[in-house]
């Protein structure tokens, strides 16, 4: 059966920029009460008077940080009620080997894209289990299927997130609560200048085509169908279904595709910053 979003309440982290921001414009759009949560208020604000009414909601917050979480989350119930469908969207990533970036890049990637996702979805499950009913949405990346060098540790905390949304997904089986989990390919956001990187070279992957308001669609339409996975681009789903042929291959391919995208020496790579 189809999930109705009207009225239903979403609470959209990352929402003041790229696939969240176009994200929170779809669901509303759709009919549903939108909390937009990000650590930019004023992007938010502006976000929230360009929707221009009350079914939506600015909380800004750092969604690594466990009292804002409480607080952000506590608003948006306070405003809305319950929350129906949680999509975990904040991520960030810090360009360059496993022995170059830094020590805190690490940390901020697995804190922001893995473990705060696991801490908001630990959160609204108990609402969303007392009711029967509820969504989960989480952002990965085509990386999380098949990883890239040098953005090892960033593909590696989407696979995580990949890993968790499978095993949730088994557990709440016949709960009412679906699993979404959304691998978008390079996408044409702030995400690639909002990087970190060792190697100012490494950002032409972000040469694409693909915008926000797309993935934000076929979030919307998967969403609505109770989809369980979906993974976007042309690219995205080749490398994916290459990956399930043959590791080799796709492995292959990846290299050479870094190698042209992040062209750095393969000894720069093995020398600490
Ligand atoms: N763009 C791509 O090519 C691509 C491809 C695959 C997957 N993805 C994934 O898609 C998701 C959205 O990325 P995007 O492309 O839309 O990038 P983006 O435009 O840079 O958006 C990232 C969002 O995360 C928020 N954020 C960052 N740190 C936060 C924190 N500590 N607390 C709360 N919010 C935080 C940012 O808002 P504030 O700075 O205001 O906090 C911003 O709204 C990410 O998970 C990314 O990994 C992107």
């Amino acid at each position: 059966m189809a999930y109705d979003l009207k009225d239903r309440v979403v609470f959209i982290t990352g929402a003041s920029s790229g696939i969240g921001r176009a994200c929170a414009v779809a669901y509303h759009r759709a009919g549903a009460r939108v909390a937009a949560a990000a650590r930019s208020a004023d992007k938010l604000e502006t976000l929230a008077s360009q929707l221009g009414d009350d079914r939506i909601v600015a909380v800004p917050m750092d969604v690594t940080v466990a009292a804002d979480r409480d607080d952000a989350l506590r608003v948006a119930r306070e405003r809305f009620g319950a929350i129906d469908v949680l999509v975990n969207n904040a991520g960030w990533a810090s360009f360059g080997t496993v022995l170059r970036i830094p020590q805190d890049h690490v940390d901020r990637m697995i804190s922001l894209n893995f473990a705060a996702p696991i801490a908001m979805i630990r959160a609204v499950l108990p609402e969303m289990l007392e009711r029967g009913s509820g969504q989960i949405v989480n952002v990965s990346s085509v990386v999380g299927n098949q990883p890239i060098p040098r953005m090892t540790v960033y593909s590696a905390t989407k696979a995580a997130l990949s890993a968790l949304s499978t095993g949730l997904r088994m557990e709440l089986r016949g709960s009412g609560v679906d699993v979404l989990l959304v691998a978008p390919g390079s996408t044409n956001t702030p995400f690639f200048s909002s990087a970190a990187t060792v190697d100012a070279k490494a950002t032409r992957l972000a040469q694409t085509q693909h915008t926000p308001e797309s993935v934000a669609r076929a979030v919307l339409t998967s969403s609505r169908r109770r989809r369980s996975e979906v993974t976007l681009t042309a690219e995205g789903k080749l490398i994916t279904a290459i990956r399930r042929v043959s590791h080799r291959l796709a492995d292959g391919i990846m290299y050479q595709v870094a190698k042209r995208a992040m062209p750095v020496s393969t000894s720069d790579d093995t020398q600490p910053v």
